[in-house]
């Protein structure tokens, strides 16, 4: 490895090849997240070793039950590509510290314990066979290493922590082939990127990886932003990391919490908004201690990739940053925009066979459902769209229709354009 440089040369020097090195990225969209570890033989979610105050060699036990069924990285794979999801990406490694690869520098491993295979290999044919990005998500904190905690106050056990964490990394990022995505995850005890040797650290991992993709948790900027549970959109890069059930990420054996698992139309939701603000969304599944796929995400998931089928132009691809900004029809649309075109995302149908958009001051050329090429009927006099002729019920899958409206030029749109308490006079 060359020398380490500087933070300011290194930020200059990642910023000049992000477009290249993110390009797929940004028009990715959508990715699958999946949280599985020692942690789903309990059933109480990823942070129960830590809640429940387990001592370490109890918990270590623990990974004896760990048995990931054959092939359940595959199903995983299969999901995700059905869902129309581009990437995953797997917890390597949780705050509970059990590697699930064949680690050299961690002997609290899946080779070592439980299943006696390596779930990382398995996760990356997997990604490579279904066409699927690859992502390692890889915490910093340990709560299984002997130095991790003093680390904070102690330079030599942090020095010796720090040669660990380089290690995992190291491992994973040489033994695999091209990896697309490093996504770090809780930075503590140290409280800054010197205490963790981030520059350091990631410097190293580009070189043995010159077109990966960081995330925004070692304590340096890095690539992009990580809204954790919110979708909020940032002018940088980012990817809103969601949980399934609105609570946890690990597996959670409950029949209540399966109730609380998002629908098809909850998750086209978060899509359409991701994908208005430029973001992606990564959504996540927290596998059973079998590794399978809790059943309640099964159909949402793959509802939303016929629906994908259908209207992925909405979603997919470069999408320009809405400037519109506004729920049309009252909230009931939401919209997304690339190049001339907006796309209406009609999330309650009307009843009277015509939808009016209130607003645009751009001449429209052309309106049609996504998925059918007929085109539709409309009339457009100065601030107002009529939409006409439409079903009695919303044609789209989970009732969710989306509509192309092709205008002459990048859509304008004034807000509230015909009333003068309300219209700031502003074009967007
Ligand atoms: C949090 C949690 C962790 C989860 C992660 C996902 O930082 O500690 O359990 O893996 O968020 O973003």
């Amino acid at each position: 490895m060359e020398r380490i440089i500087s933070l300011p040369e290194y930020e200059a020097q990642t910023a000049q090849s992000r477009d290249k090195r993110m390009a797929w990225w940004r028009e990715a969209r959508f990715g699958l997240f999946v949280h599985y570890g020692v942690y789903a033989a309990l059933g109480r979610a990823e942070w129960a070793m830590a809640f429940e105050n387990w001592p370490i060699e109890e918990y270590e036990k623990l990974a004896d039950h760990f048995a990931p069924r054959k092939g359940c990285a595959e199903e995983w794979a299969k999901l995700a590509k059905s869902a129309g999801m581009k990437y995953m990406v797997l917890t390597t490694r949780h705050h509970e510290g059990f590697s699930l690869w064949d680690s050299q520098v961690n002997p609290y491993n899946s080779v070592n314990y439980g299943p006696h295979r390596d779930i990382v290999r398995e996760f990356v044919d997997a990604c490579r066979k279904y066409g699927l990005g690859i992502g390692f998500y890889s915490s910093l904190m340990d709560w299984h290493h002997p130095d991790a905690k003093i680390s904070a106050t102690d330079s030599e056990a942090r020095r010796r922590f720090n040669e660990y964490i380089d290690g995992l990394n190291r491992e994973l990022l040489t033994n695999y082939g091209k990896i697309d995505i490093l996504w770090f995850d809780v930075p503590e005890p140290m409280k800054s990127a010197e205490g963790w040797n981030s520059l350091e650290r990631n410097q190293k991992m580009r070189a043995l990886q010159p077109d990966i993709i960081i995330n925004n948790r070692s304590r340096l900027d890095e690539d992009f932003g990580t809204p954790e549970e919110h979708i909020t959109a940032d002018k940088r890069d980012w990817e809103s990391c969601m949980t399934f059930n609105g609570m946890s990420w690990g597996y959670v054996d409950s029949e209540q919490a399966a109730k609380y698992s998002l629908n098809a139309h909850a998750i086209l939701r978060m899509l359409c908004k991701v994908s208005s603000s430029g973001g992606n969304l990564l959504l996540n599944i927290g596998p059973a201690v079998d590794g399978s796929i809790p059943a309640e995400a099964i159909e949402p998931l793959t509802t939303v990739g016929r629906w994908l089928q259908a209207n992925g132009e909405s979603v997919y691809g470069k999408m320009d940053r809405d400037r519109l900004d506004c729920s049309l029809c009252n909230g009931l649309c939401d919209t997304t925009v690339k190049g001339n075109t907006v796309y209406i995302w009609n999330w309650i149908w009307p009843k009277d066979g015509a939808l009016v958009l209130g607003g645009f001051t751009s001449r429209l050329l052309r309106a049609h459902i996504l998925g059918s090429e007929d085109d539709l009927q409309f009339t457009q006099e100065k601030y107002r769209i009529l939409l006409r002729g439409l079903s009695e019920r919303s044609p789209g899958i989970a009732g969710v229709t989306v509509m192309a409206l092709e205008f002459e030029n990048k859509p304008e749109f004034v807000a509230f354009a015909a009333i003068p308490q309300l219209n700031d006079g502003k074009i967007y």
